[in-house]
C-alpha cells in the first residue's frame, strides 16, 4: 500500500550563539509528530537545519577571530551533538552554505527577476542585527527593536527589493479560503491586523553592507536577505530547481511548518508571496507555538537566563527532558521552565504514574508467575472498562496530534497508567496471591501487561528511551507501528518479563533545588567580572606611563607553544628588528590567523621565560569574561611606530 507524504519542518536555527533549553522545544515537538505519524503510517520527511549566513555570523565570527564558515561549522557540531543526545529523528538536516542550497537560492532570485518580483532601489530603514529584521520608524518600539528590545541601527544602501505590496490582496483571500492555515487563531487575527492591514510594503531582499551570504547573481556585490535565503530552505532541501526534484515532487506542499511565534510573520506572509511568485502551492498549515519562558522572559542568551540542554539530559536523562518540554508547556501559549516545575513533572508522572506501574507489575509476575505472563482467564466488568480504554486510546491521540496538541496526546495516554495503578490497588493482587485465586490473579496479570504494553506503545513517539526499556521489560519486542493496538490481547502468554532497575527513580525535590542554586551559584560566580579596583590605586603619573614603550608589530610567523593548550610563540617585525614574543591566546587565535595581522607591543619589557621559551615584550590584548581579542591599529601602519 502507497503511504500518504507527510512533511514537516522546523525553523532552520540560528548559527551565532549557543543553544539553550528554548530551542529544543519546536524540535522535540516536530519529533514527537514525526514519530507518530510514521507510526501511525504516513511516509514522512522530518527537516530540520541551521540558518549560517548574515551579519550576525559575520560579526560574530569576527569577534572570535575566525572565518565565518569555522564559526558556523562549530555550531553546526553542537547542534548536531545537540540532536542526537535528545534522539530528534530528523530525515535530512539543511545548511544553508550546502552548495545545492546556495546554488538553488540564486536561481529563486533569477525566477523572482525574470517574472518582474524584483526591482533596483534604494534602502533606508531600521536594521535589527540580532533578529536580522528591518523595522519601519512607526514600527519600533521605544525607538528599539519590537521583536527583542534591542538597539537598531539606520541603514541606507543600494538594494533588490520583492514586490511584497503585490501579493497582499491574495494572500488576504488565500487566508479566507484557507482558515486553518495559521494556527492558533489568535495569530491569524495578529497577522491580519498588525501587518496585512496597515499595507504591506516591498521587501528589501539584498544587502552590500556585508558578503557573508549566497551572492545574488545578477549583482554579486549584493547578497541574498538572510530570511529569503533562509526560507528557501524548505523547499531547496526537497531538490526544488534542482536535477533530482522527485522529493519535490512527493513531500511539497508541507503539511506544517511549526514555528515559534515571532518567526509566524515570516512564515504566513513572506514565505507565502514568495511561493506565489514562485508560482507553487503554499503549506497547509504554519503553527506558531508560544515560548519557553524562565522568569518572565524568553529564554535567550542575549538576555542571559539560558537553561543548558546538555546538563539537565545529563542530570535527569532525555525522557525527562523530553517529557518535560512535550507535557507541561500548553501548546499554543507561554510556559514557564523552573527546576521546581521540572522535578516534579518527573517525580508525579514518569516515577509515580509510569515507573510504579511497571516495577509493580513487573515485580507482581515475577513472584506470583515466576516471571512468565500468565494466559488470562474470563473477563470481567472492571477488566472490560481497563480493554476499552485501551482501545480507545489512540483515536483520541491521533485526533490531539492533528491538533497539534502534545499536552493532551500525553494526558490520555497516561489515562491508561493511572487508570491500571488504579486497577492494582482495586484487585489486590497480594490478597487473591493469599487466598490462592490464581485464576483471577492471572487475568489481572495479563490486564495489567496489556495496559503497559498499550501505554508504552502510544509513548514511543514521545518518550522514546523509556518506551523501548519498557518493552525490554517485557519481553516483546518494540513496535514500529500502531497494528498491535487494534486488539486486546497482543501479548503471547509465556512471555518473560524482568524486574530490573526502575526506570526512573524518584527525586528529593527540597534536596536537589538546593544543590541545583549552589551549581548555579558556582556557575554565575564563574562569570562574573571581577570587582573594580578602587580608583585611587588606579592612577598613575604621566611620567609613569611614560616609561612603558609601545609600538605596531607585524607578524612573521607564529605557531603554538609545544604542550601548552594556551600559549602561541610569535617571531614580530619590530622596525628593522625580529622580535620572538610568547602570548596567552592561543585558545582565542589560530596561528594562521595572526600572520600578517598588526599588532601593539609592550617594547620594553624585561625579558622572561614563559614554559621555557624565551619572551621579549607582550602583546597588548582587551578581554571580558568570554573572549580576548588582540589591539591594532585602526588603519594600516608599518611596524615599529610608537604607541602612545
Ligand atoms: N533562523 C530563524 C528561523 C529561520 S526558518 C526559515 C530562527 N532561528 S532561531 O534559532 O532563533 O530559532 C529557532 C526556533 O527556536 C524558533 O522556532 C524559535 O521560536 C525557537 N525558540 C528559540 N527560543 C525559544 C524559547 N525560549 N521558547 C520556545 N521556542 C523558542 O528564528
Amino acid at each position: 500500500m502507497c503511504k500518504k507524504p507527510y512533511y514537516i519542518t522546523t525553523p532552520i536555527y540560528y548559527s551565532s550563539g549557543s543553544f539553550h533549553l528554548g530551542h529544543c522545544y519546536t524540535t522535540v515537538i516536530c519529533d514527537a509528530i514525526a514519530r507518530f505519524k510514521r507510526m501511525d503510517g504516513y511516509d514522512v520527511f522530518y527537516l530540520t537545519g541551521t540558518d549560517e549566513h548574515g551579519q550576525k555570523v559575520q560579526q560574530r565570527a569576527k569577534d572570535a577571530g575566525v572565518t565565518p564558515k569555522q564559526f558556523v561549522d562549530k555550531l553546526y557540531d553542537q547542534i548536531v551533538d545537540l540532536w542526537k543526545v535528545l534522539d530528534i529523528s530528523y530525515d535530512k538536516f539543511i545548511r544553508t552554505t550546502d552548495d545545492y542550497h546556495e546554488a538553488t537560492v540564486q536561481k529563486i532570485y533569477e525566477k523572482l527577476l525574470e517574472n518582474g518580483d524584483i526591482y533596483k532601489s534604494e534602502y533606508q530603514g531600521w536594521y535589527c542585527t540580532p533578529c536580522e529584521s528591518f523595522w519601519t520608524e512607526s514600527q519600533l518600539v521605544d525607538g528599539k527593536c519590537p521583536d527583542c528590545g534591542r538597539e537598531v541601527k539606520l541603514e541606507k544602501e543600494e538594494s533588490y527589493f520583492f514586490r511584497l505590496s503585490k501579493y497582499q490582496d491574495r494572500l488576504i483571500k488565500f487566508y479566507e479560503e484557507n482558515p486553518e492555515f495559521i494556527s492558533p487563531k489568535s495569530r491569524m487575527n495578529e497577522m491580519i491586523n498588525n501587518f496585512i492591514k496597515p499595507g504591506l510594503k516591498d521587501l528589501c531582499v539584498s544587502r552590500t553592507t556585508f558578503d557573508w551570504g549566497v551572492k545574488v547573481p545578477f549583482d554579486p556585490k549584493h547578497v541574498a536577505y538572510v530570511w529569503v535565503d533562509a526560507l528557501s530552505n524548505y523547499i531547496t532541501a526537497l531538490g526544488y530547481l534542482q536535477e533530482d526534484d522527485s522529493l519535490f515532487g512527493k513531500y511539497w506542499p508541507a503539511d506544517l511548518h511549526m514555528v515559534g511565534k515571532e518567526i509566524v510573520r515570516f512564515h504566513t506572509i513572506i514565505w507565502p508571496a514568495l511561493l506565489m511568485a514562485l508560482d507553487l502551492p503554499l503549506p497547509k498549515k504554519v503553527y506558531g507555538h508560544g515560548w519557553l519562558l524562565f522568569g518572565n522572559d524568553k529564554m535567550s542568551k542575549s538576555k542571559g537566563n539560558i537553561v543548558d540542554p546538555f546538563f539537565l539530559v545529563e542530570r535527569y536523562g532525555i525522557d525527562a527532558i523530553r517529557y518535560f518540554l512535550l507535557r507541561e508547556i500548553p501548546f499554543g501559549s507561554d510556559g514557564v521552565y523552573t527546576n521546581e516545575a521540572l522535578l516534579a513533572r518527573t517525580n508525579s508522572d514518569l516515577v509515580n504514574d509510569l515507573g510504579n506501574l511497571v516495577s509493580r507489575t513487573t515485580a507482581m509476575v515475577t513472584q506470583y508467575f515466576g516471571g512468565t505472563i500468565p494466559a488470562p482467564n474470563a473477563y470481567t466488568e472492571l477488566d472490560r472498562e481497563l480493554i476499552d480504554l485501551c482501545l480507545a486510546t489512540l483515536g483520541k491521540v491521533r485526533v490531539d496530534i492533528d491538533n497539534l496538541s502534545a499536552p493532551d496526546a500525553l494526558c490520555n495516554i497516561f489515562k491508561i497508567v493511572q487508570r491500571a495503578n488504579k486497577y492494582i490497588d482495586e484487585t489486590m493482587p497480594w490478597a487473591l496471591n493469599k487466598n490462592g485465586d490464581k485464576e483471577r490473579l492471572a487475568t489481572v496479570m495479563y490486564v495489567l501487561c496489556e495496559c503497559i504494553r498499550f501505554s508504552a506503545t502510544l509513548l514511543a513517539p514521545f518518550v522514546t528511551n523509556t518506551s523501548s526499556r519498557i518493552f525490554q521489560k517485557l519481553g516483546l519486542p518494540m513496535p514500529t507501528n500502531f497494528d498491535g493496538l487494534q486488539n486486546f490481547g497482543g501479548t503471547p502468554s509465556g512471555t518473560v518479563v524482568t524486574k530490573g532497575e526502575n526506570l526512573f527513580n524518584r527525586i528529593d525535590i527540597q534536596k536537589e533545588l538546593k544543590e541545583l542554586e549552589k551549581i548555579a551559584q558556582e556557575l554565575a560566580s564563574k562569570n562574573q567580572p571581577k570587582a573594580e579596583p578602587k580608583q585611587d590605586e588606579e592612577l598613575v603619573d604621566i611620567a609613569d606611563f611614560a616609561k612603558i614603550k609601545l609600538c605596531t608589530a607585524k607578524v612573521l610567523s607564529c605557531e603554538k607553544v609545544a604542550k601548552s593548550d594556551k600559549l602561541l610563540v610569535f617571531k614580530l617585525q619590530v622596525g628593522d628588528e625580529v622580535r620572538q614574543v610568547v602570548s596567552g591566546i592561543a585558545q582565542h587565535y589560530s596561528p594562521d590567523y595572526m600572520i600578517g595581522k598588526t599588532v601593539v607591543l609592550v617594547k620594553n619589557l624585561k625579558p622572561a621565560k614563559i614554559r621555557g621559551v624565551e619572551s621579549n615584550g607582550m602583546i597588548l590584548c582587551a578581554s571580558d569574561d568570554k573572549s580576548v581579542v588582540f589591539v591594532t591599529p585602526e588603519k594600516d601602519m608599518d611596524s615599529g611606530k610608537e604607541v602612545r
